[in-house]
């Protein structure tokens, strides 16, 4: 794949803000040969084989997890999927023990997803192995941002100065915090759309805020990007129900219609929760790009994966 030697490899993949341009542009394009090897019958390469992969997730995952799964097959890894549920966790054990006992396993690289903010960044102090975070708390989820950078420059013949409008809780939103970074590192602008109670006042000096839908489509964003509401992170309720939610801040079926007239795009993270943040009709909508996330999301983390040198190989693990 990619023979660029300039940038040199990280151990660690934590967040977004770490990352310059330069290391940003150099994984958008590992990705794209890899995105070429879909199309042929057989999908793999050599290039980890003899690696081991962890994904260790704390929390829920569909598209994440799985496609670090398929990733790290497509680069002849062996994968092996820790099921939190199922493990000594439930019976008290600490993480930093856990990791412990993996490390013994001589893992080259743990990919975790956790609830709280910066157990990614502990543990790669605390591991020889390459840490990728897969999502903590509200903070970071890299590879999400890469995605959506990496499925821009798709449509896109030139990303710079496009309009992206971010829609939803911003406050909980780990896909929020690094993809809007990622967007204006490279040079797109940012706008944000949602209950004042949802959106940070001046989080981020870049990011331009709207109060309602007209406002933002006055604006004219190029891409809009729905967040999930994130109930379960909510302790108290943000606005008065979801209904209220939809009627407002969602993609109803007006400003669907309005937002398929100027021909913008969509995009969504996932999960989608229908009825909430979107109306049904727009999840078959041809400008939209949630399932091209979802595929490009597996390119991104080969991309990773093959990118991130970990040291399991310098030392020896203690003992
Ligand atoms: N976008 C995202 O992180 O989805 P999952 O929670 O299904 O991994």
């Amino acid at each position: 794949m990619s023979d660029d030697k300039r940038i040199p490899s990280r151990k660690d993949l934590l967040d977004i803000a770490s990352l310059s341009v330069e290391e940003i542009e150099h994984l958008l394009k590992t990705a794209i040969p890899f995105k070429e090897l879909f199309k042929r019958s057989v999908k793999k390469v050599p290039a980890l084989r003899g690696k081991t992969v962890l994904n260790l997730f704390y929390e829920p995952s569909t598209r994440t997890s799985s496609s670090f799964e398929v990733a790290a097959s497509r680069l002849s890894a062996d994968v092996t999927n820790f099921t939190v549920s199922q493990s000594s966790v439930v019976k008290g054990e600490s993480i930093i023990d856990t990791i412990d006992t993996l490390q013994a396993m001589r893992t080259d690289y743990i990919v975790i997803r956790h609830g709280a903010a910066g157990i990614p960044n502990l543990i790669a102090k605390h591991t020889r192995a390459s840490v990728v975070n897969a999502g903590d708390g509200f903070h970071a989820h890299p590879t999400q941002a890469l995605l959506d950078m990496f499925t821009l420059r798709e449509v896109f013949p030139e990303t710079s100065g496009k309009k992206v409008l971010i829609v939803g809780d911003i406050l909980h939103s780990r896909v929020a915090r690094s993809t809007s970074t990622i967007l204006h590192k490279l040079g797109l602008q940012v706008g944000v759309l949602g209950p004042s109670t949802l959106v940070p006042p001046a989080r981020h000096d870049f990011m331009r805020g709207f109060r309602t839908w007209d406002e933002a489509f006055a604006w004219q964003p190029d891409v809009v990007y729905l967040l999930r509401v994130q109930l379960e992170r909510q302790g108290e309720p943000f606005f008065p129900s979801l209904g209220e939610y939809h009627r407002v801040y969602g993609l109803t079926t007006d400003r669907y219609r309005r937002l398929a007239d100027e021909g913008t795009w969509l995009m969504h993270p996932g999960p989608v929760n229908r009825g909430v943040e979107i109306v049904d009709d727009a999840m078959t909508y041809e400008r939209s790009l949630i399932n091209q996330q979802v595929e490009n999301g597996i390119a991104v983390r080969m991309a990773v994966l093959y990118w991130l040198l970990p040291d399991t190989e310098l030392r020896n693990p203690k003992g």
